[in-house]
């Protein structure tokens, strides 16, 4: 044991008597008063209560006392660290409160406000219309096919017996990749995905084929450079007209309303043998307007019919052009504008909508998923 403290100075000391004391806790407490936040009051702590703070190092000091000063000195820091600690603690309090009801009213969600800024797109009416298209024939067992936009003329053309000297090919409807000998160009129609669907397939072939194909049109109400064809084809053995009538009645039902009806008009085209113009009875009068000025009819003209696109049986040489036997197999095919469908169906008078990209044409049609 040491015996007393005989090197006992007083000024050494000072920083332990009353007032010195006093000032301390002055000093702290006017500190933690003023201290705003919570980081504010951590170093508050820190400089008024923590190891090196003016209490703590006269703390120190008591040893040095004379053993009758020490207990007196002893109870005055321990009460002014007492004292302190009692301020710290109720301020933190106060701030945690106040912070967490600052968290409160900041953080607030305001249920009210829009979810969603950022403008929502929506399908273009005439992918949703070629899917749908698409659905009914997949129903029937039909597959979906598909081609390059950039085709081979022979494809697009020679396969499909387009002769060479066909107006259809020269540059007034034709886009060809390079120049008009490269032997290449953007598919003027959907009808080679026939040729490819039966060059890639093994027999009997049932397909789909819807599309995006070009011709050198201006852009206007009812032109488009760039539009979309329908393609369908069936090849097996002993396929009549008749399938091919009772297909497209099913398919203008599907589409337009129970009960429409499709008709056939002689026509020409060489890729079919015989050939037919497909119209569509009018599914808004259904041939009621006709000869009936005071019920007219604007979707058909109060013709009582629509025209709809072209289709027939697949021409025998089409076939050989594949090496198909057509002695063995026959087939029917059919091909119709999108656009075209899309316009009478909804309504749509100018083409030019179709084709500009304007979401809110695309709205109103639904977003259809
Ligand atoms: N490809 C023709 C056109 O663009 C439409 C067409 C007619 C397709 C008759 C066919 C068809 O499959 O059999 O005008």
């Amino acid at each position: 044991m040491s015996g007393p403290n005989t090197s006992f100075d007083p000024k050494q000391v000072a920083s332990l008597n009353a007032e010195a004391v006093e000032a301390m806790v002055a000093a702290a407490l006017a500190a933690i008063a003023d201290a705003g936040d919570l980081s504010a009051l951590k170093e508050v702590r820190l400089a008024h209560a923590g190891d090196r703070s003016p209490l703590a190092l006269a703390n120190r000091e008591i040893g040095a006392l004379p053993p009758a000063a020490k207990a007196e000195a002893g109870k005055r820091v321990g009460q002014a660290r007492g004292a302190i600690k009692q301020a710290l603690d109720a301020r933190q309090v106060e701030l945690e409160t106040e912070r967490d009801e600052r968290v409160l009213v900041e953080e607030a969600v305001d249920v009210t406000l829009p979810y969603d800024r950022s403008a929502r797109g929506a399908r273009h009416p005439l992918t949703t219309l070629m899917e749908r298209v698409a659905d009914v024939f997949v129903a029937m067992g039909y597959e979906i096919a598909e081609g390059p936009e950039v085709e081979a003329e022979w494809v697009n053309f020679d396969a499909l017996n387009v002769p060479p000297d066909h107006p259809a090919r020269t540059m007034q409807d034709t886009f060809y990749v390079g120049s008009p000998d490269s032997g290449v160009v953007l598919r003027t129609q959907t009808s080679p995905i026939q040729i490819r669907a039966m060059l890639d397939r093994d027999l009997p072939v049932y397909v789909i084929a819807p599309g995006r194909v070009y011709r050198t049109d201006e852009l206007d109400a009812t032109h488009t450079p760039v539009f979309h064809q329908i393609e369908g084809l069936a090849v097996d053995r002993g396929i009549t007209m008749g399938d091919l009538r009772g297909t497209l009645d099913h398919f203008a039902e599907s589409m337009f309303g129970e009960g429409i009806r499709t008709r056939m008009r002689p026509s020409y085209f060489p890729f079919t043998e015989p050939s037919a113009e497909v119209d569509l009875e009018c599914f808004v009068c259904r041939g009621e307007s006709v000869g009936n000025p005071e019920r007219p009819c604007r979707t058909c003209g109060s013709e009582g019919w629509i025209e709809w696109g072209g289709c027939g049986m697949v021409n025998p040489r089409v076939l050989q052009s594949v090496g198909i036997d057509p002695t063995v197999y026959r087939g029917f095919a059919f091909g119709m504008g999108v656009e075209r469908t899309l316009m009478f169906r909804n309504g749509v008078s100018d083409m030019r909508d179709m084709v500009e990209g304007d979401v809110r044409f695309s709205l109103a049609f639904g977003v259809e998923a």
